[in-house]
């Protein structure tokens, strides 16, 4: 059973929680779990200028996914920065090469699942996740989230992202903030729970 975990990050956030999600995932008996991160779309010297060579050196030895990985996997879990409350161009663009796949229907059934990432509190996480599964759906993915036997997200005793539709962080407006145990906790738990029910899928 083949679990692909898709990102693009641009400062380090959603690539922490991708490794977080592959690390559940990977607890599933029978679970290949690969990581894999989108090409960037935008030139170097616009990344220069938004502070982003640096960090994304961190996460620069992780594959390029390509789209017919995308076909071979039984589930994938999506990881995007908030953009203006929606994904990432780079995620956008990447799926907007998945054509192929759809007229075949190859991503029909499969297990599909998001995790976010925004600079405030409220920046957006979960317009993003939710505007995400239209496109799963789109391709006849089964969407998968967080649900709420992962209590972590019933907490208000300390600022935190995670919420049904999936796991989330608060990166901050410089990018200072990282991911927080109960954060990384809810990636875990979304990981192993969309593996649990790809498993369940493929028997
Ligand atoms: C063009 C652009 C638009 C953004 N829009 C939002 C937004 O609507 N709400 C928000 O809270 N953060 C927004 N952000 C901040 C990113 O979501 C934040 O940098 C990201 O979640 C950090 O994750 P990363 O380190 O994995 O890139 C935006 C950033 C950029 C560059």
């Amino acid at each position: 059973m083949k679990v692909l975990v898709v990102f693009y990050s641009m400062y380090g956030h959603v690539h922490r929680l991708a490794e977080a999600v592959a690390e559940g995932a990977r607890s599933v008996k029978g679970a290949e779990v690969e990581l894999r991160r989108v090409p960037e779309t935008l030139p170097r010297e616009v990344l220069e200028k938004m502070g982003a060579l640096e960090a994304q050196k961190t996460f620069a030895h992780v594959p390029i996914c390509t789209v017919d990985e995308l076909g071979a996997a039984d589930a994938i879990i999506f990881g995007t920065p908030t953009r203006f409350g929606n994904m990432c161009g780079q995620m956008r663009q990447f799926l907007d090469a998945t054509g192929q796949l759809w007229m075949k229907g190859a991503l029909v059934g499969k297990a599909g699942s998001v995790f976010a990432s925004s600079a405030t509190q409220h920046g957006g996480q979960e317009s993003t996740i939710l505007s995400f599964h239209i496109t799963l759906l789109h391709h006849g993915m089964v969407v998968v989230g967080l649900p709420y036997a992962f209590q972590g997200q019933m907490r208000v005793d300390e600022i935190t992202g995670g919420s049904p539709y999936g796991a989330s962080t608060i990166a901050g407006t410089r990018g200072e903030r990282t991911p927080t145990e109960n954060e990384i906790e809810a990636a875990r738990f979304q990981g192993k729970h969309v593996a649990t029910i790809a498993s369940k899928l493929a028997r």
